[in-house]
């Protein structure tokens, strides 16, 4: 069997009611995964592209979240109605999601415009 071509990182992580941090599970990152594994099926790419669920990826502000691999890009905010465009555009095109992608500078920094 071939390697996979992408490989997709959907968090799962959740929370109790009250931590200090959002989780991706209380921002419906469940349906994302669904939605995104069920339109890599109906896309043909299940031995190109291998969707895992994550635990925590420490990008908590910007859920739900999602990484692809091995170009590195990450989605923030990521609704389920975005798996169709992610797959068709990244996965199979080529070409990331300009309008979901995390800004570089705003990785691992609790201190980004977005995470106020
Ligand atoms: S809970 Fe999803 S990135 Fe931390």
């Amino acid at each position: 069997m071939p390697a996979f071509e992408h490989h997709v990182f959907v968090c799962q992580n959740s929370r109790p009611a009250g931590a200090p941090r959002r989780s991706c599970t209380a921002d419906g990152t469940s349906p994302v995964l669904a939605s995104l594994q069920q339109k890599v099926r109906e896309a043909g790419l299940g031995a190109k592209v291998r969707i895992n669920k994550a635990g925590c990826l420490n990008q908590c502000e910007h859920g739900p979240v999602m990484v692809v691999y091995p170009e590195a890009v990450w989605y923030g905010n990521v609704s389920p109605d975005d798996a169709a465009e992610i797959v068709a555009s990244h996965l199979v095109g080529g070409k990331p999601v300009e309008r979901l992608r995390i800004a570089d500078d705003c990785l691992n920094n609790p201190h980004c415009p977005h995470c106020g």
